[in-house]
Formats: structure tokens, sequence, C-alpha cells
């Protein structure tokens, strides 16, 4: 298959009309998506990704109107979150409708919706005319795209199109509050902090937000963050701000805010100017340390405020993914 790379809505949304798989940014990371109310379409996502079936799909909506055709109904908290952050960086986990594919939502009850911010995604879900779903345009287990490069570099020939555009200003994948629990829990931190989000659902739910898989009552209610997640070639090792650089064998980059304290060569070395820009690069990062057959990553701890909480799952995620290779797969 010959994977076309283009900066038209109006082509990529053609494609997606089709039952095509367009690759698209939005302010998180790239999406891998196709029109959410056909199920021959959402099975080549989950081929050319080669996802796990048990693995449900966000769904991607331009607006609350449109969320409404994918959801039976909006709980308040969702509808709260939504009016407070959406367009933006937060998926809120409701009931489904009946009749929505359940290869979107791997056969649960709810289903994972969220309004991305970045206009290129809005303009295609308009032209579109339709709800797409998307899981991150990364191959399974690889680090999620913040670039349309990164994106064809792990399926050029596996998709029909990659609407191209600039690298994702958050950086990280949205944050994920299941809905249907009371109080909400939130199954993935991201680009949307606990503290707004408490903010946002004020007393008296102010203090009763949840953290987790979704694993507290034995049911499993997000697959996804079970599985092996984003883990680059090479060992990523979380180092304290103020701690020397270990010793370790071959080739070691670094990325923090702070200087590295390190007596040897490392390279590449970020020092990034805010949390913030520490997030939007870590991907990007950790691709190029692959290309350039880095052996050891090291990533300073972020901050435990704002974004620096998702920052620090995932570089935990990483050295954790990559200290047990062949856990399972999925991203
Ligand atoms: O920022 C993002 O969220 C990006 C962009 C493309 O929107 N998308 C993304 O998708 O990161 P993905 O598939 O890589 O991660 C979606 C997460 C997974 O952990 C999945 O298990 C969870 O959301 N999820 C999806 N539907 C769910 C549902 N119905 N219930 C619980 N968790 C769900
Ligand atoms: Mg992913």
């Amino acid at each position: 298959m010959n994977t076309l790379v283009t900066g038209s809505v109006s082509t990529a949304a053609s494609i997606l009309r089709k039952g095509g798989v367009v690759a698209f940014p939005t302010e998180t990371v790239y999406g891998l998506g196709a029109d959410a109310f056909s199920a021959s379409a959402v099975t080549k996502v989950f081929e050319a990704k080669g996802r796990p079936a048990d693995n449900p799909t966000i769904v991607h909506c331009a607006d609350i109107d449109q969320a409404r055709h994918v959801a039976v109904e909006l709980p308040e908290s969702a509808e709260r979150l939504l009016k407070t952050f959406a367009p933006g960086p937060i998926t809120v986990v409701v009931p489904r409708r009946r009749d929505f594919p359940t290869r979107v939502t791997a056969g649960l009850d709810t289903v994972a919706i969220r309004i991305p911010s970045h206009p290129l995604a809005r303009a295609l879900i308009r032209a579109a005319d339709t709800p797409i779903a998307a899981p991150s345009a990364n191959l399974s287990g690889r680090p999620s795209p913040t670039t349309w490069e990164a994106v064809h570099a792990d399926l050029d020939g596996r998709i029909d199109c990659i609407l191209s555009g600039e690298l994702s200003e958050v950086g990280l994948e949205s944050t994920v509050v299941d809905c249907t629990v009371k109080p909400v829990e939130i199954l993935r931190p991201g680009g949307i902090s606990e503290t707004d989000i408490r903010r946002a659902l004020s007393a008296p739910a102010a203090t009763e937000v949840n953290h987790g898989a979704g694993t507290g009552d034995g049911v499993v209610r997000s697959p996804g963050v079970l599985h092996r997640h984003y883990a680059p070639d090479a060992t990523v090792v979380v180092v304290e701000s103020d701690q020397a650089i270990p010793s370790a064998e071959g080739r070691c980059a670094y990325i923090g805010i702070a200087p590295p304290v390190a007596s040897r060569q490392l390279a590449p070395v970020i020092t990034c100017a805010s949390v913030e820009e520490y997030a939007r690069l870590l991907y990007r990062f950790f691709r190029q340390c692959e290309a350039e057959k880095v052996e050891t990553i090291f990533c300073e701890r972020a901050p435990e405020t704002g974004i620096g909480v998702a920052l620090n799952d995932r570089i935990n995620r990483a050295a954790t993914a990559t200290s047990h290779l062949g856990s399972r797969a999925s991203g």
C-alpha cells in the first residue's frame, strides 16, 4: 500500500469517508483514525498498529453534540469535564450507545470520548462528518508519535494517508477519566492535571478522585494501561535532579530540566526550559536516541505537579518496560 503524505484536510477526509485509515495531528500526539461507525475501517487500524483487540480506542468528536451520538448519556461529571477542558487533552469514559461498533470499544459497555483542540484534527472530523476512532499512530509498543515523520517511520506502507502537521504541542497523551464511577477515576494522567480536574468538579466531589487502571473492583476498565507502553529500544533510567549519572556501557543520552551531573560524555543531551517543554520533547527524543543507537537514556524525574505527573508516569513506564523486555506490547 502506498501511504500518501498530504497537508490537505479534504483529501484526508475523503479517504476516511471511503473507509480508509488516516494518521492526523492532535495537540497531544498523532492519532491513527478511521470512521468510528465502520467496524471494517476500525479493524484496519488495529491491524496496521499490531494492536491487541482487547484494547479499546478513543473516539474523537468535533463537539459535545457529536459526542452525544456515540454515548447513551453523558454523566454529569463527563459533561462538566468536557465543558471545562474541551476542546483539549481530556478523554472521558462514558456509557456507550448500544449500536456502536464493539470493535472500537473492545466489547466494553463504555466508550472513551475526546474533543481535540488541534485545528487540523477539528477540521478533519468536520470534513469527514463522522466521529473518528483513533489510537496513537505508532506501532504497538513504540513511543507515541509527536511528528508526522515519526508516524511515517512506523507506519509507511501500512496505512492510506498521513495528514501532516507540526510537532504536537502537549507531547503526551490525554488524561483519561472514567466518568461511569463515582467518584470519577483517573485511568491515565495526561495534559489536564488532577488539580484541574478537582477544581472543575468542585465540592463536594473535589476531594474524590481515584487513580489507577480501573481494577479496584476486580473489573479491568482500561485495558490499555496494563499493557507494555512507551518503550524505546534503549534502556531508560530515571535519575533525580541532583543525582550523578550512574555509569553505563555504550552510548548514553540525557533529557531533563537541570543539566546532567556527569563525569562522562553524554549525547544527545536536551535541557528543557520548562516541564511543559520536557513533556513536548520526550517522545521525539526517544526516537532520536534510537536513530543514533543510544544504549541508555537517562531521564530526570520531573516535579510532581501539572503535566509533571504524566511525564513521570511515562518515563517510569518506559523504564519498567525496558527492564522487563518480553512483556506484552500494546500502545
Ligand atoms: O491523546 C490521546 O489520548 C491520543 C490522541 C491520538 O487522541 N490517543 C491515545 O490513544 O493515546 P491510545 O489508544 O494510545 O490510548 C487510549 C487509552 C488506552 O489506555 C485505552 O485502554 C483507554 O484509553 N481506553 C479507550 N477506551 C476506553 C474505555 N471504553 N474504557 C476505558 N479505557 C479506555
Ligand atoms: Mg497509544
